[in-house]
This record gives C-alpha cells, structure tokens and sequence, in this order.
C-alpha cells in the first residue's frame, strides 16, 4: 500500500554532517522523496510535533534539542513506507539500534538519534501537515519505478 511519511533528520544529523549519508540510504532503498526542505524549528512548532510526549521526563530535553538548530524535513512515498522508514532507523536507543540501522551506525544516544519518522498513518498525515503545505508535497514519476 503506497504511504507518505513525514522524516525528520534532526538537529545532530545536521551538525555531524551526515544529511547527504541518510538522504541516499533512503533513495538507494527505493522511498521516493516528494517534498523537502531546511527549516530551524521553534518551540511552538517542537510542541505540536511532539504533543504526544508532553509531561514525560524526556520531554523538556526533547523540545531543547530538537530546536537546537536547523533540521531536514521531507516527506517520503512508497509501499509501507511508515514502517520501512521505521526499520531503516533503527530503535530509538542508538546503543540499542542494531547495526545496518541509521541509529545503529551513527548514534549512541537515546535523544540524539538523528532521525524521525512517523509511527502510523495517523501521525504521517498529522505531522506532514504540520510542516509542508499540500502543493508543496510534488507528484512526479520517477523513470526506474517500475524496478522499485
Ligand atoms: P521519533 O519519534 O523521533 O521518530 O523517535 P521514536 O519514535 O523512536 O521515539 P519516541 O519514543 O517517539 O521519542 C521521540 C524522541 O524523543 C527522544 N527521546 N529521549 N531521554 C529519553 O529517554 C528519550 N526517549 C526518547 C528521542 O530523540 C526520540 O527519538
Ligand atoms: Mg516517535
């Protein structure tokens, strides 16, 4: 079933330059990538995403981190790509994460993880809206998709 998730390369992903390296995992996998942009986010925008952890220990840390500078949002197409993004980064604990994973290679941290993907289609379709607008999300073809 074709989904669009909503990835986030967070903050850490940014500094330690590692954009270009997670980018092409996801197109070397075949996920389409059908919107995209840099933004630093505030703390109005960090609440709305991460609503759902508001009140957990973690929470304040969260919001500190992940507006601690520009991030990567882009919104991912292909066949259950909400779960496929998932398995791609890996468990939240970097240390956990198995390797092959991007946690799992590059992280060693619970809260610096450096990605974020949606964890249903409920949350894609929240989270998509709260950072792209519907004609910023493109539809295109893409020549080897037959292949995908
Ligand atoms: P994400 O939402 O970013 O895709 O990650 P996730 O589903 O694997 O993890 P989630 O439980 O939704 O937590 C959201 C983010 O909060 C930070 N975190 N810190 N210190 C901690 O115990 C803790 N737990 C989570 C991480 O940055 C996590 O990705
Ligand atoms: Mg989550």
């Amino acid at each position: 079933m074709k989904q669009r998730t909503l990835v986030l390369l967070k903050p850490d992903a940014v500094n330690r330059r590692l954009i270009g390296e997670i980018i092409a995992r996801f197109e070397r996998k075949g996920l389409k990538i059908v919107a995209m942009k840099m933004l630093w986010m505030d703390r109005k925008m960090a609440e709305r995403h991460y609503e759902v952890h508001r009140g957990k220990p973690f929470y304040e840390s969260l919001l500190d981190y992940i507006t601690s500078g520009p991030i990567v949002a882009m919104v991912l197409e292909g066949d259950n790509a909400i779960a496929v993004v998932r398995r791609m980064m890996g468990k939240t604990n970097g240390q956990e994460a198995e390797p092959g994973t991007i946690r799992g290679d590059y992280s060693m941290s619970i809260q610096n993880n450096l990605v974020h993907g949606s964890d249903s289609e409920e949350s894609a379709e929240r989270e998509i809206g709260i950072f792209f607008s519907d004609e910023e999300i493109l539809e295109y073809r893409l020549v080897d998709e037959i292949w995908i």
